[in-house]
């Protein structure tokens, strides 16, 4: 008898600790989503203000804001976000200017340190913003120059799209046109909602 009622004793005792701990994780997650959603909303106070119109669709990465960088690095193509790539792939960009993907883009000392140091400062590993902060994870290339389209977070993302879409769309080329596809990429926008491929049209997941 003494056996069967601590049995139960020890049953009870069970239960209530489960469920303790049950709730309080269930607590714990809910805190957690209070928090994101707070944390939305001050970005969205933040960086959607000064773009007006885009205000409910917020930036998954900030728009560039150097002249600098705006002129030398988007001249040959779309000038990628610094939230695009963590700094240690930028850094290997900026180091091998005179070896850029088949090209020659070297820069003057003086606008090469100010393109570094901006690059560095808002690169993915530093910034708040959630798309950004996937995007920290860097490029899987081994030897060669990182890409933004060889991270593991990009390659993720468009893995649905057919090849006939891109490299046989004479509108795109290639994945590095971000702005082809992406209609307000130049805000920093990435949204897949916001996506129209040329001859193809709006993307319906
Ligand atoms: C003279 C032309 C030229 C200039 C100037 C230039 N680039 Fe590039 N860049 C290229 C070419 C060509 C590629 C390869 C594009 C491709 O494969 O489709 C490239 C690719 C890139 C990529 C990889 C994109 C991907 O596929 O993920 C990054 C990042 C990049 N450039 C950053 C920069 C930065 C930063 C600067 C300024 C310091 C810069 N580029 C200036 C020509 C240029
Ligand atoms: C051929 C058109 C095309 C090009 C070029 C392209 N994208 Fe995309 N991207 C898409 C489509 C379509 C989706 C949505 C995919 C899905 O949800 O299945 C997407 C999704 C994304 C997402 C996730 C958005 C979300 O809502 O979760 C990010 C971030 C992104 N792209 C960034 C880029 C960047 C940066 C570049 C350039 C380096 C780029 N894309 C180039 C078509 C493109």
């Amino acid at each position: 008898m003494k056996k069967t009622i601590s049995i139960i004793a020890l049953g009870i005792v069970a239960t209530v600790f489960i469920s303790a701990v049950l709730s309080s994780s269930e607590w714990g997650e809910r805190d957690d989503d209070e928090r994101y959603e707070k944390y939305h909303e001050s970005e969205d106070h933040e960086y959607g203000s000064s773009r007006g119109g885009w205000l409910e669709s917020g930036a998954d990465v900030r728009a560039v804001g150097n002249e600098t960088y705006q002129g030398e690095c988007g001249g040959c193509h779309f000038a990628y976000q610094p939230g695009l790539l963590p700094g240690e792939d930028w850094e290997r960009i900026m180091t091998s200017l005179d070896e850029h993907y088949g090209d020659d883009a070297s820069l003057d000392e003086t606008e090469a340190y100010e393109i570094r140091v901006y690059l560095l400062e808002n690169a993915a590993d530093q910034a708040s913003l959630s798309r950004a902060r996937a995007f920290s994870a860097g490029s899987v290339t081994g030897a060669g120059l990182p890409r933004i389209t060889n991270t593991a977070y990009f390659r993720r993302e468009h893995t649905e799209i057919p090849a006939r879409f891109v490299r046989g769309n004479a509108d795109v080329g290639s994945f590095s046109n971000c702005q082809a596809c992406h209609l307000n990429a130049d805000a920093g926008i990435f949204n897949e909602h916001q996506v129209v491929i040329p001859g193809v049209g709006r993307w319906d997941d």
